[in-house]
């Protein structure tokens, strides 16, 4: 069977589907056309957590964005549980690299900032508030402010308030790429343990292909320049009570992370190449 055929038959039972969904922009510098995706096809199942690695530029953000409902695909459709995805949703919450917190709020105030707008009673929205501080290992932080926080507690900050709504589908873009490597890892760690816990459906972006290896069931591996996916590649170990302990001493691991490596790798140098006939074809085109 096909990537493509498998992602057909297993479409009816998905939680997120994503059918042709093709899209693009056009560069404001030059006027040409940036094929950002084509012809993307996915269906991730309950309580899956699948990663999504590629080049910088593949159109990872312009996905997420688009299963968020910040951005309408030109083609194709994107849809939740059949219903199709037109703006965002209670159903979907979002992680970004870039910290969503606010600086002025407490960590109480901005873990329980969602449940505000949605007018939670104050008791009800305590008890969570409180449920979620323990769960990401904020207890006695509670009245700080962001910047008497390392950036490790703000990223658990910003997790603790995506979750407080308790979406069913979570997004995140690079959430951890702008932390220390040893935080991350903890981290790491941590979004294992609460997904596995609160059975969250997770699309997880990142650039590092270990991360994508250790934190999912399945890689996407995705193609760049139009950015497609390249492969689907099942993770051969269970997640619930993954550690990077157990994942540097685990073969199957770490021949996986081989595995989309090579796959990351073939596609890196695809863009340098064309990168540079990009570059060459523009000088030709200077010099007559
Ligand atoms: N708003 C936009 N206007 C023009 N081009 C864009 C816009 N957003 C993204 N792009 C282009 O689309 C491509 C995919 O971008 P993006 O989804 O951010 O990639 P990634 O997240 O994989 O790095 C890139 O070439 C980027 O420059
Ligand atoms: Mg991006």
């Amino acid at each position: 069977m096909t990537a493509g055929n498998a992602e057909a038959a297993s479409a009816a039972s998905a939680t997120l589907t994503v059918n042709g969904l093709s899209h693009w922009f056009i560069d404001p510098q030059s006027g040409s056309t940036v094929h950002a995706l084509d012809d993307i096809n996915l269906a991730i199942q309950p309580g899956e957590f699948i990663t999504v690695v590629g080049p910088s530029g593949c159109g990872k953000t312009t996905l997420l964005k688009i299963l968020a409902g910040f951005l309408k695909p030109l083609a194709g459709e994107a849809r939740v549980h059949g219903s199709l995805i037109t703006k965002p949703g209670r159903d979907r919450g979002v992680v970004f690299q870039e910290l969503a917190i606010l600086p002025w709020r407490t960590v109480r105030r901005n873990i329980g900032h969602g449940l505000e707008i949605q007018k939670v009673p104050k008791d009800v929205r305590a008890k969570k508030v409180a449920e979620l501080t323990d769960l990401v290992g904020l207890r006695g932080f509670e009245d700080h402010y962001p910047h008497q926080l390392s950036g490790g507690m703000k990223q658990r900050v910003a997790v603790a308030r995506t979750w407080a709504s308790d979406p069913e589908i979570i997004l995140m873009d690079e959430p951890f790429a702008a932390v220390d490597a040893m935080t991350r890892q903890t981290l790491q760690e941590e979004l294992i343990r609460l997904t596995v816990e609160t059975k969250k459906t997770v699309f997880f972006i990142t650039h590092s292909v270990e991360e994508a290896v250790f934190l999912g069931d399945r890689v996407i591996a995705l193609a760049a320049r139009p950015g497609r996916v390249k492969a689907s590649v099942q993770v051969p170990v269970p997640r619930e009570g993954r550690t990077w302990e157990t994942m540097t001493h685990d073969p199957s691991m770490a021949a996986c992370v081989e595995e989309v490596l090579g796959l990351v790798r073939g596609e890196h140098e695809a863009t340098l190449a064309s990168e540079s006939h990009a570059n060459a074809d523009a000088e030709q085109a200077q010099e007559t």
